[in-house]
């Protein structure tokens, strides 16, 4: 079996400024779920291992770092599937832990699927999760965007998308919908492994959108959403505009395009087609196929990526 990894950091206009940090969390992701592979480890322990970096790099918006909510502190959603036996475990709406993608992975060795909120902290504890203060997740970066966006905020334009109106990406308000603001962080992360058994895995990891209503959950914990492996076929892990990616289920959608030994690249071009045609949507995927094949695309101004396969290639971009 050839093994491979794909990871992914966030998929929006990531300004200029911001590329180098966006690039060099992702080859670390990458470096460090490669050597679990290489060395005969787990899809499962690569994919762990990649998404906590990348939920430890205050860069992103997955663990510290992640945007601040319209209550003024970060919940956090994750989840992990094995797409050997399809177990999943996925956590929404956490406050008090660094690396949920860890305490997904304890769901998904529980009798439960998806566990949220304070039910989900119960549980890290009970797994010897120590939980830390919500404060912990908070960095300057995101302060001075909530602030501002406390001062700026009209409640009354809001039709019930994040964040506010105004900052809206206008090629999206052309199509209708109601859209985050591309110029937002988006930085949802994410990782796809085969191991040299054949062993599918994905994971997601995010604090949302910018702004989002306090109990917002996104597609990142949902399976079929934010991710989805099945050996037969391979996996996706997604990132961008959550609600959108709801609707059509991108991460299966994407998987379902592998069928007929399908180019993982040609099946990320479609999926991404889709959302956009009839999920009216902007995200961007990372897909592997059970050839340990890649494939990744997006209609984000910028996703950040880097990944590595068996015959001695890697790659990054932003
Ligand atoms: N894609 C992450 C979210 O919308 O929450």
């Amino acid at each position: 079996m050839s093994i491979a990894i794909i990871v992914h950091g966030g998929a929006w206009a990531i300004p200029d400024n911001e590329v180098a940090p966006h690039r060099n969390g992702c080859r670390n992701a990458r470096n460090a779920g490669w050597d679990i592979l290489a060395a005969g480890g787990s899809a499962m322990d690569a994919v762990e291992a990649a998404v906590r970096i990348l939920e430890d790099d205050p860069t992103y918006d997955a663990g510290v770092g992640s945007v601040l909510n319209r209550g003024g502190f970060v919940e956090l959603d994750a989840a992990v599937m094995d797409g050997d036996q399809l177990l999943y475990g996925s956590v929404a709406g956490v406050r008090r832990v660094r690396n949920p993608i860890s305490l997904a992975r304890h769901v998904l060795n529980s009798p439960a699927g998806m566990l949220v909120a304070e039910g989900a902290e119960q549980f890290a504890v009970k797994r010897g999760i120590k939980l830390c203060d919500p404060e912990d997740l908070i960095v300057d970066r995101e302060f001075a965007i909530y602030q501002d966006l406390v001062r700026t905020y009209d409640e009354s334009k809001d039709t019930g998308a994040t964040p506010p109106p105004g900052e809206r990406n206008a090629a999206i308000q052309a199509g209708g919908w109601p859209a985050p603001s591309m110029d937002r962080p988006g930085d949802t992360v994410g990782c796809v492994a085969i191991d040299s058994n054949g062993w599918v895995v994905a994971g997601t990891s995010t604090g949302g959108t910018g702004h989002k209503l306090v109990g917002r959950v996104g597609d990142a914990p949902l399976l079929g959403g934010g991710l989805y492996a099945m050996n037969e076929l391979g996996g996706c892990s997604t990132t961008g505009w959550g609600e959108s990616i709801m609707r059509i289920l991108l991460a299966k959608t994407a998987v379902d395009y592998l069928a007929d030994d399908c180019h993982p690249q040609i099946a990320a071009d479609r999926a991404i087609q889709r959302l956009a045609d009839r999920g009216k949507g902007t995200a961007g995927c990372i897909l592997l196929d059970r050839h340990g094949r890649l494939g990744w695309a997006f209609n984000t101004p910028r996703m950040a990526h880097a990944w590595r396969t068996a015959d001695g290639r890697d790659g990054d971009g932003v």
